[in-house]
């Protein structure tokens, strides 16, 4: 019954014991030959991603769009886009999906629409239509320029003169794709709609995109300088967002979403609220809606990118998930990611071995990973000629590094074919070099390739209960190696991340805690010492480990039922 699940979160959450896995439709897998990966193509890999272990997909939007921003630019939010197929398509890759008992969350991208929405060609139309006000308008600044002083994310100002009424709109991303207007109750009902239109298709949830931009200042007051600007970085900070983002409101439209989502699951099936926001972690917190009565009414999972920006240095990640776990409202799941569609990918941050110790890292901490497609293949960056390049913001502001194109690059799967399978025809984004040799069969031949590693870790959490819900205890840093454990008693298990360049030492027996029986090597991102007691432990440069005592079947995760 609709609304009776309010506020209520069940410990069993699907959501906080699982695993989410990106999908950037665009180069996941093309079934028509026409370059860009579909929905259809989804779907036929569907089973390699239920075969590498994860709980949900997360799509980025197939909705029907311009691509100015591929796809983050919506013009109706409740249908697909032709080039990713049809409402069909979508149902069948749900039926199949579920069949495959994976769950899929949509991506919902309401901080502005396309300036092709129906919607905004009415606003735009007079200055007297009824959807005037369902967009941010406002006069020009006494000598004709922008109302204030705004910046868009993508360069240049938030605002653009429109010539046939003589106002201005605001976008805080590209001139494309205009902000809707929060404070007006019809926008909220429009959009509240689409969800339930997704949800009515069965969707688990939704990550909503760029959502604590929803409300920006009701004076429109100038944002101030950021004083350690660094001249040559983004543009976009040089000023502090004061008045464009995080501000007073935001929380009740997390909370009216939420609500939507709660109208349709139940506490065994929760839909789930992901919010995207780049925020300071006590910011971030607020995102979970705790509420004076201690019910959490906001997002289960605002994504917490703070490992992202963070030095790759033992201390500094351990000081950073100690902060977070600190800060955490009582009750809120935890939640980590390594990287996205919008972010240079962890192979070419950390290098390779580097991205093996952030996989160990990302899937042994507590609380809900996600996985962007492609890094489980140890895919990095591909570097784009100018003739190359896709991606508006590197078109906006060349040649400074903020290009998101080399992350995007399509997924390879068969090493042997023309693309590595990906497309018969060509693809959209260059794929690279080594693709033959990152593809998923080559790597699914490999017993030590990454990709097994990812399986190998992956079914690990699933099958340790201290792993997927365990508590996370400290244990400092040694050195390069950061430590800590998760679980207790019998079940306890210690992971050691040796960040350094150096072999590191590390006596073990002190970390025991009350364990009667030795430790033994459950996994090391090596692959290659697995069952072998651990009396004193040298890690390799860059090695991690997980220690437990010794248990049977659950020692070495089976690796044999691979499927591409
Ligand atoms: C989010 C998306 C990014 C997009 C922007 C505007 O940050 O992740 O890809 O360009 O919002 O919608």
């Amino acid at each position: 019954m609709p609304g009776l699940n309010r506020g209520v979160q069940s410990p069993d959450a699907w959501w906080r014991k699982g695993v989410i896995y990106q999908i950037y439709p665009r180069s996941f897998q093309d079934s028509n030959g026409d370059g860009i990966g579909d929905l259809n193509g989804i779907r036929q890999r569907l089973s390699y991603v239920a075969a590498l272990g994860v709980d949900a997909i997360w799509i980025s939007p197939f909705f029907p769009s311009p691509m100015a921003d591929f796809g983050y630019d919506v013009a109706d939010y409740c249908d697909v886009d032709p080039c990713f197929g049809t409402l069909a398509d979508f149902d069948a890759l749900m039926a199949e999906a579920k069949a495959l008992g994976l769950r899929v969350v949509l991506d919902l991208v309401p901080n502005h629409t396309s300036d092709r929405h129906p919607w905004f060609l009415q606003s735009r139309s007079s200055r007297n239509d009824l959807k005037r006000d369902w967009y941010l308008w406002r006069d020009p600044a006494p000598d004709d320029g922008p109302p204030n002083n705004w910046l868009s994310n993508f360069g240049g100002p938030a605002w653009t003169l429109d010539p046939l009424t003589g106002q201005y709109y605001a976008h805080m991303f590209l001139k494309e794709q205009p902000d809707l207007n929060w404070r007006h109750p019809e926008v909220r009902r429009a959009m509240f709609d689409a969800m339930r239109f997704w949800l009515r298709r069965g969707v688990d949830g939704f990550r909503v995109d760029a959502i604590y931009h929803l409300i920006k200042d009701e004076y429109f007051r100038d944002n101030p300088l950021d004083p350690a600007f660094v001249p040559g970085a983004d543009p976009a900070h040089r000023l502090l967002p004061r008045y464009t983002v995080d501000l007073p409101g935001v929380q009740a439209i997390v909370s009216e979403m939420r609500r939507v989502l709660d109208e349709f699951g139940s506490p065994e099936s929760s839909r789930l609220l992901i919010a995207e926001v780049y925020l300071p972690l006590h910011q971030l917190m607020n995102y979970y809606g705790l509420d004076a009565a201690g019910v959490l009414r906001g997002a289960q999972l605002p994504f917490n990118f703070h490992l992202i920006g963070a030095t790759w240095q033992a201390q500094v990640v351990d000081q950073l998930v100690r902060e977070y776990e600190a800060e955490l409202p009582p009750g809120a799941s935890p939640n980590w990611v390594l990287g996205n569609h919008d972010k240079s990918r962890i192979a070419s941050r950390v290098g390779v071995r580097g991205a093996r110790l952030a996989a160990m890292l990302l899937l042994t901490l507590r609380g809900t990973p996600t996985l962007y497609y492609g890094d489980e293949l140890g895919m990095a960056d591909v570097p784009m000629q100018t003739n190359e390049v896709q991606d508006p913001f590197e078109k906006r502001e060349p040649g400074r590094g903020l290009g998101r194109d080399p992350e995007r690059t399509p997924m390879p799967w068969q090493g042997d074919e023309a693309n590595a399978g990906f497309t018969t025809g060509r693809p959209w984004l260059r794929l690279s070099r080594d693709c033959a040799t990152l593809a998923v069969d080559r790597q699914l031949a490999d017993a030590r390739s990454m990709l097994q590693l990812y399986r190998r870790l992956l079914a690990l959490r699933r099958q340790s209960r201290s792993l997927h819900e365990g508590a996370w205890t400290p244990l400092g840093v040694s050195g390069n190696v950061l430590m800590y454990a998760r679980g207790e008693g019998s079940h306890r298990l210690v992971v050691l991340l040796n960040f350094g360049a150096e072999s590191a030492a590390v006596a073990v027996q002190p970390l025991r805690d009350s364990l009667a029986s030795p430790l033994h090597f459950w996994l090391s991102t090596r692959q290659d010492r697995e069952g072998a007691v651990a009396d004193s432990v040298v890690l390799r440069p860059e090695e991690g480990v997980i220690l437990g005592v010794a248990a049977g079947d659950v020692m070495v995760a089976d690796t044999a039922s691979a499927t591409t």
